[in-house]
């Protein structure tokens, strides 16, 4: 069996920073949806951790939740180029509702664009993006979310719902791959 060599992680963003981000998030999201029914759209399996918080964080918005599995990393640190979905989403689910996609980071942008635009083409009647990470330097479109939480260099990232090859999702904080 070959040996695995273990890369080392460095935190760059604290629990205790990402839980006050997600709080300001969710306030101000809170603000701008009140008196709606927003259908929030998590993009997994990364934007779990960061969904799930954001809508423990939503006060008096009854959401609706649909999730669908989008991936553009095989392994390893550089995207595809083309992202994948895998499942379906339902027009019907879409149409004349007020939609927040939300996943964990913004690379490329390709990710968030294609799925934007999809749910636009459903006849959805306002479409809005959240990201808790942006890499600007690192894209590759035209695409900017409405809400992001913290803005990183061209680092590869880790935790925090993100993973390196499958692994470090469950970590806490968000660190870089060194
Ligand atoms: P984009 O389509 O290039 O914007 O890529 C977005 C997707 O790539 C995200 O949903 C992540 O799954 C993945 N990704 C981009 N950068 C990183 C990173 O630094 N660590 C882990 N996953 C990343
Ligand atoms: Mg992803």
């Amino acid at each position: 069996m070959k040996a695995e060599k273990t890369p080392k992680i460095m935190q760059i963003i604290s629990e205790e920073k990402i839980r006050q981000r997600v709080r300001e998030l969710g306030k101000k999201i809170s603000d701008d949806y009140a008196g709606k029914q927003p259908t929030i759209l998590i993009l997994t399996n990364g934007g779990i951790f960061f969904g799930v918080d954001l809508l423990r964080e939503l006060k008096n918005i009854p959401a609706r939740i649909e999730c669908v599995r989008v991936s553009s990393y095989k392994s390893g640190t550089r995207s595809s180029g083309n992202p994948e979905i895998f499942g379906t989403l339902e027009p019907d689910d879409f149409a004349d509702r007020d939609i927040l996609i939300i996943d964990d980071i913004i690379d490329t942008g390709r990710t968030l664009k294609r799925i934007r635009d999809q749910v636009e083409n459903f006849g959805a009647k306002s479409v809005r993006t959240c990201a808790f990470l942006d890499k600007p330097a690192r894209r590759e479109v035209n695409f900017y979310a409405d809400y992001t939480g913290y803005e990183i260099d061209d680092v590869f990232v880790v935790g925090y719902g993100l993973d390196y090859a499958g692994s470090f999702r469950e970590l806490p904080f968000v660190g870089k791959i060194c």
